[in-house]
């Protein structure tokens, strides 16, 4: 299967953000990701539904939105009705992460879970058959630009094998965080399809033509 690849808009440059979109999409990107922070659950605050609306007229690329905040519930909904088509919560952000999953299908998005590097994998027991997604968050969440935390390697080989033991096919594993040229190839192997890339294609020096196909070359 071919690992997909979804740049973060986060470390994009905001004077000409549908520019930097285009560019990623013409480079052969997947997805397009979204982060979006509060301030609350992340120190960081980053933007709301009306960037994701500019974005979703930007790019016929699905939008993968990274909710970064407490109670997502009273956002999510929100995300959609701009483009959304996939939403991540994060588990430590739920109290009632089984409705919360539930709301995000009821209002037509692909539902996903997104863990911090702690937080273990065995918490997904129960709400893992309902998923059309896991985020492996690889850097403690907030910022861009941090280093690749090395113990999620091995966090994915045990997710990938916790979703292909349940015969959970379609289930895609996001990798989030520090994703780079001369980390991909060994990420993917652990079992990845989906690389969240930020700083590795929108870093204002390379074009994101060039940053993409370093990135794809690195891939099986
Ligand atoms: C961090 C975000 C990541 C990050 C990726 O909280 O979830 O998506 O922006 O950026 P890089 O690839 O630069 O680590
Ligand atoms: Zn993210």
């Amino acid at each position: 299967m071919t690992i997909k690849i979804a740049p973060s808009i986060l470390t994009a440059d905001f004077n000409h953000l549908g520019r930097e979109i285009a560019a990623a999409q013409a480079a052969g990107v997947d997805w397009l990701h979204l982060d979006v922070m509060d301030g609350h659950f992340v120190p960081n605050l980053s933007f709301g539904p009306l960037v994701a609306r500019a974005a979703r007229a930007a790019t016929t690329l699905p939008l993968d939105v990274h909710l970064m905040v407490e109670q997502p519930e009273r956002l999510l909904n929100a995300f959609i009705a701009a483009g959304a088509d996939r939403i991540s919560v994060h588990l430590e952000a739920c109290v009632h992460l089984h409705r919360v999953v539930q709301q995000i299908k009821e209002a037509g998005a692909c539902a996903g879970v997104a863990l911090n590097p702690a937080t273990p994998l065995h918490l997904l027991e129960e709400i893992l058959p309902e998923l059309d997604q896991v985020l492996v968050m690889s850097v403690n969440p907030g910022f861009g630009g941090q280093a690749y935390i090395p113990a999620s390697t091995a966090r994915v080989q045990r997710l990938a094998a916790m979703v292909a033991g349940r015969g959970l096919t379609g289930v895609e594993i996001i990798v989030d965080g520090g994703v780079k040229a001369h980390n991909a190839a060994a990420i993917a192997a652990a079992g990845a399809t989906v690389l969240v890339a930020g700083s590795a294609v929108f870093d204002g020096r390379h074009s994101v033509a060039d940053n993409v196909a370093a990135l794809r070359a690195a891939l099986p």
